[in-house]
């Protein structure tokens, strides 16, 4: 693919950015149908910010505090969108709910990353949650972005075994790693229409041919004996 035919992609980011790193790394391997074209944060201090500016990508800080209200907010980030002419945003550890209207204009072209499997554990420390409610699976979605919180529908999910020693820094850094190659991963289907929201708020795959996998992953807490 030219980088002139690559979907541009403009990330959301509040923190340090290692979706990002993902996202950047997978944009230069050869035949990456999407670039990287900005990264836009709520947060000045963001480390992803940092990580952009030395891959030469063009970055804007637009702290939530410096507007009056979550609309006037927006209008900043819109009006710096239309300088940027994105084809996709991807929202990677962006901590800020996009209202209707924002989401409205994006419609179908808003992606976002979140370490759970939805619609299992919306919202914040999911790892903790997890292993507080012993499951046995864990893992992160990749989704189409709605206006509800980490809501949308689902494009595609990566499964980690919690395991019976694991505590909440052994599991998000594993989920993580799944992260990091499920995001790539998905934007490269989204970024070459193999999959796109409905008008209806679906998620179409325009090949749907199964996964190759077995029907059934049983995940037992313990070894199981050999039979
Ligand atoms: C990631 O784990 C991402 O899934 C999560 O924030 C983290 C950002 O890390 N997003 C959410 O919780 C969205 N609800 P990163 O800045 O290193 O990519």
């Amino acid at each position: 693919m030219t980088g002139k035919s690559a979907k541009r992609v403009a990330v959301f980011i509040s923190g340090r950015g290692s979706n990002l790193e993902a996202l950047i790394a997978a944009s230069t391997e050869q035949d990456c149908p999407f670039r990287i074209v900005a990264v836009l944060s709520d947060n000045p201090e963001a480390g992803g910010l940092t990580l952009a500016a030395r891959e030469n990508i063009e970055t804007f800080a637009i702290p939530r505090s410096g507007f009056g209200s979550r609309g006037e907010h927006e209008a900043a980030v819109l009006d710096a969108l239309s300088s940027i002419e994105p084809d996709i945003i991807c929202l990677a550890g962006y901590m800020r709910l996009l209202s209707a209207d924002f989401v409205g204009q994006w419609k179908g072209r808003i992606l976002n990353i979140h370490p759970s499997l939805l619609p299992n554990l919306p919202g914040l420390e999911t790892h903790k949650r997890a292993l507080a409610l012993g499951m046995r699976i864990h893992g992160c979605t990749v989704h189409f972005v709605n206006e509800g919180m980490d809501d949308g529908p689902i494009i595609g999910q990566a499964a980690v075994v919690v395991r019976p020693d694991d505590d909440e820094d052994t599991l998000s850094a594993r989920v993580l790693k799944a992260e990091h190659r499920l995001y790539p991963e998905m934007l490269r289907l989204a970024a070459t229409g193999r999959v796109r929201m409905s008008s209806g708020g679906e998620t179409v795959l325009d090949d749907a041919s199964a996964p190759d996998c077995d029907d059934i992953i049983l995940i037992s807490p313990v070894q199981s004996p050999k039979l």
